[in-house]
C-alpha cells in the first residue's frame, strides 16, 4: 500500500512541490511548501485517528494532505482541480488502487473554499486541517506586511492548533499578536474559511469552535 512516505521520495511530486511554491513567491503568496503541508498532513490524519476513522483512512488524508496544493503549477486559479488530476494521475502511474486514488481526487478537488465543499470524511478533515495553518512563518516578506491584509493576518498568528473539545467539538485556537492585526481583521478574510471548516466538522459529525486568543468566538 501506498504510504505518505513513497509520495514524499517521489521525484516529480518533490518538484511539483518545489516549483509551484516558487510560482506563489513570485505572485507574492505565502508559503505553500513542504512546511505547510507537512503541517496539513500531519493535522488532518491526527484528528481522523482521534475521531476513531480506520488507520487506511488517516493515511490516506496524509497523502491527500501532502498533494492538495500541487495545482498551484498550473495556475492559481482553480488549483483544486488541476491538482486533483495531476495526484490523480501520479498515484495511478505509482498503482494505488482505484478506489484510494478516487477518494483522494474528490478530497484535493473539494478542499479550496468559495468552489469546495466537504463531500467525505477525508475531504472534511483536509478542510479543517488546511483553513487552521495560519501562521507568521508563512509570510515570505516581513516588508509587506503593512500593505497586504493576508500577510498582516498572518504575520500576527504566533501559534494555531486543531483539537478535539469538550461539547463534542473541534476546536481551532489561533493565538494573534494585537500589536500586528485585529481580531477583526481575521474575521474579514477568514469568514468563509469558517463557513466551510463548520461544515466539514458537521460532516464529521461535531460542532466548530474557534478560539482567539483565549476567548471563544464560535
Ligand atoms: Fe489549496
Ligand atoms: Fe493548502
Amino acid at each position: 500500500m501506498i504510504t505518505v512516505e513513497d509520495i514524499k521520495n517521489n521525484e516529480e511530486v518533490q518538484q511539483l512541490i518545489k516549483l509551484s511554491n516558487r510560482n506563489l513567491e513570485v505572485l507574492g503568496y505565502t508559503e505553500h511548501g513542504t512546511r505547510h503541508l507537512t503541517v496539513v498532513s500531519e493535522r488532518a490524519s491526527k484528528l481522523l485517528r482521534e475521531l476513531g476513522y480506520p488507520e487506511r483512512k488517516a493515511q490516506l488524508v496524509e497523502i491527500a494532505g501532502w498533494l492538495h496544493d500541487i495545482g498551484y503549477i498550473v495556475n492559481i486559479m482553480y488549483h483544486q482541480l488541476t491538482g486533483a488530476l495531476i495526484a490523480a494521475d501520479i498515484l495511478r502511474r505509482m498503482g494505488m488502487n482505484y478506489t484510494e486514488i478516487y477518494e483522494i481526487t474528490l478530497a484535493i478537488g473539494n478542499h479550496h473554499e468559495g468552489m469546495g465543499e466537504p463531500v467525505s470524511d477525508i475531504s472534511a478533515a483536509l478542510i479543517l486541517a488546511d483553513k487552521s495553518d495560519v501562521h507568521k512563518s508563512r509570510v515570505r516578506s516581513s516588508a509587506d506586511v503593512m500593505n497586504d491584509i493576508h500577510d498582516r493576518v498572518n504575520f500576527a498568528a504566533t501559534d494555531s492548533h486543531l483539537t478535539l473539545g469538550a461539547n463534542n467539538s473541534i476546536v481551532l485556537s489561533i493565538l494573534i499578536d494585537p500589536d500586528i492585526s485585529s481580531v477583526m481583521e481575521y474575521f474579514k478574510i477568514f469568514l468563509v474559511r469558517m463557513e466551510i471548516s463548520k461544515k466539514a466538522a458537521n460532516l464529521l459529525g461535531k460542532n466548530f469552535e474557534l478560539i482567539i486568543n483565549g476567548i471563544k468566538l464560535t
